[in-house]
C-alpha cells in the first residue's frame, strides 16, 4: 500500500484517453486499487481516477460508504471500484453544482452534469456493476470517468463567474477541504 503523488492539471498524462483493463483479479490490478484507495483517503477525496496517479488505465474509485467530511451535505455513495465504465444519460436533464478536483487543488467551479445516469462496468475481480443513479452519486461518477478521457472539470465549466479559489469563494470552509 502506498499514497501516490497526485498529478496536477497541466501534466500531459492527465489528458490521455486511458486504456481499457484487459486482465482482472491480478496482483497488478489489486495493487493499483489499493494505491488509489490509500491516495484518495489521504487526500480526503470523494473519488480518484488511475490517470491522476499517472496510470494509463480505465479504473476509477469513488464513494466511502459513509459521509465525506468534505461534502457533509452529500448523500452516502457506496465505495466502488469501477473499470471500463460506460455512462448512459437517462434524460436530457442537467444539474449545476460545485465540484473540486484533487488535480486542481484549491479551486472550485460550478459544472453541468447529467442529473440521472446508468453506469456499467466491472470491478477489479471482473464482476459486473450496473447501477442507475442520480444527483451527487451521478455527478461523482461523471467527474471520475471524465478523467479516463482526459477531461478535467474546468474544461466543462460554462460560467466562469462561478469558478475560482476555494478560500475566496467559501471563506468559512475548512482549509484542508481545499480541493
Ligand atoms: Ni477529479
Amino acid at each position: 500500500m502506498a499514497v501516490r503523488e497526485i498529478l496536477k492539471m497541466g501534466d500531459a498524462r492527465l489528458l490521455r484517453v486511458a486504456q481499457p483493463v484487459v486482465n482482472f483479479d491480478t496482483d497488478e490490478l489489486h495493487l493499483l486499487v489499493t494505491d488509489l484507495l490509500d491516495t484518495m483517503h489521504a487526500a480526503h477525496g470523494a473519488g480518484l481516477a488511475a490517470p491522476q496517479i499517472g496510470v494509463d488505465l480505465r479504473v476509477v474509485i469513488f464513494g466511502s460508504g459513509q459521509l465525506n467530511p468534505r461534502y457533509p451535505d452529500a448523500p452516502v455513495v457506496p465505495r466502488t471500484v469501477l473499470c471500463n465504465p460506460v455512462i448512459t444519460p437517462l434524460s436530457d436533464e442537467e444539474e449545476q453544482d460545485w465540484e473540486g478536483c484533487l488535480s486542481v487543488p484549491g479551486m472550485r467551479g460550478v459544472v453541468p452534469r447529467w442529473r440521472r445516469i446508468r453506469y456499467q462496468g466491472v470491478d477489479q475481480y471482473g464482476d459486473a456493476i450496473d447501477r442507475t443513479v442520480e444527483g451527487f452519486h451521478a455527478r461523482v461518477v461523471q467527474h471520475e470517468c471524465d478523467h479516463l478521457d482526459g477531461k478535467l472539470y474546468p474544461m466543462r465549466v460554462r460560467d466562469f463567474t462561478r469558478f475560482g479559489y476555494t478560500e475566496v469563494l467559501f471563506p468559512g470552509l475548512d482549509p484542508k477541504a481545499d480541493d
